[in-house]
């Protein structure tokens, strides 16, 4: 039970509000750069940047003009990069094989980032939409279903080849069952003990993914499909406790919530359920709303990045993969 407070006037809630010192004496929760990891967009190519219309201010790069921006990460102190990879169109399958190839994109621009920014913790996204030519996360049956099992055999061979091109933590967002045991399983066998898990726990079937899929690609390849049958309702909430306590049982070592800001609810209950490292990803929606609202002039956009990311932290994440992690990293050091 708090502490009740002593009746008014003895108790003044304002006097701890009066002056700047005091509230920052007293604030309870602090966002800093360790907390924020960058999602990008990488594409083939050299000097190749391409604007996402409906992210403003993200691009999608080529590796050497991605190598600018995980340098300033580590100078700002952001720790990790998230890569998510625009996949040629003519590599796209139905079972999204390319994930698996060793020599494809991201494990080259892995190899490259930890070689020329080694400090730079690199983190990938473990799923097939970015290389179906569906745009699922997995692979269907005849009548559209993704199919758990060998799909979970697809995602062990991706993250296998990540993790020899030397990325420090794998992410699966594809929600499908057991796939971070299947993982751990491919990890361990081959000697990656390192590699951590970083597993998209409670991610739930949301409309707040558009700009992402069109940022790199997916949503054309979608089309009016779903993810409904893999990914959360977002009607529920003790559900997601399942999800992280399965995918902590089964190796993972952090858990996320996703989206962000409308599921504060659920990172809180994760905290305080499990008491491991929970972040949460402020989702390319949530971006391209606060994005939209400040270009017209409707809210103060560094005022409300900075409030609307504080806000995981006091829900009780630990990070926050977001877009503005460079622009809040770059006002925090002023
Ligand atoms: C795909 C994936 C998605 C996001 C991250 N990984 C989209 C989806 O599930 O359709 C969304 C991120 C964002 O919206 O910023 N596995």
């Amino acid at each position: 039970m708090p502490h009740q407070p002593a009746p008014f006037p003895a108790s003044r809630p304002r006097r701890l509000r009066r002056d700047a010192f005091t509230r920052n004496l007293v604030r309870e929760h602090a966002l800093s750069a360790h907390d924020l990891i960058l999602p990008v967009f990488v594409h083939e190519g050299r000097d190749k940047i391409e604007a996402v219309p409906s992210m403003p201010g993200v691009s999608r790069l080529s590796l050497d003009r991605l190598i600018p921006v995980a340098e300033e990460c580590v100078e700002l102190g952001i720790p990790v990069l998230a890569l998510f990879p625009v996949i040629d169109p003519s590599l796209k399958t139905p079972d999204g094989r390319e994930a698996m190839n060793p020599d494809g994109l991201v494990p080259r621009v892995v190899a490259a980032l930890k070689e020329k920014v080694p400090s730079l913790g690199i983190l990938t996204d473990v799923a097939l939409d970015p290389y179906t030519s569906h745009g699922q996360d997995g692979v269907l049956d005849e009548r559209g279903y993704i199919i758990n099992d060998r799909t979970v055999e697809i995602l062990g061979q991706q993250a296998l080849a990540q993790a020899r091109a030397g990325v420090d933590i794998v992410a699966p967002s594809d929600m499908m069952d057991g796939r971070i045991g299947a993982i751990r399983a491919q990890l361990e066998a081959y000697d990656h003990i390192h590699t951590r898990i970083m597993a998209y726990s409670a991610k739930y079937a949301s409309a707040f993914y558009g700009p992402f899929r069109d940022a790199v690609g997916s949503a054309a390849n979608l089309g009016k499909a779903d993810k409904k049958t893999y990914q959360m309702d977002p009607g529920n909430s003790d559900e997601a406790l399942r999800e992280v306590g399965l995918d902590l049982a089964e190796g993972a070592d952090m858990v996320m919530v996703k989206p962000g800001m409308p599921y504060l609810d659920i990172v809180r209950r994760v905290k305080e359920e499990f008491r491991v490292p929970t972040f949460a990803y402020q989702v390319s929606g949530e971006y391209a709303m606060l994005k939209a609202a400040a270009a017209n002039g409707w809210l103060d956009h560094d005022a409300v990045m900075m409030e609307s990311l504080l806000a995981f932290k006091r829900a009780g994440a630990d990070g926050v993969l977001t877009y503005f992690a460079l622009e809040a990293a770059r006002l925090l050091r002023r």
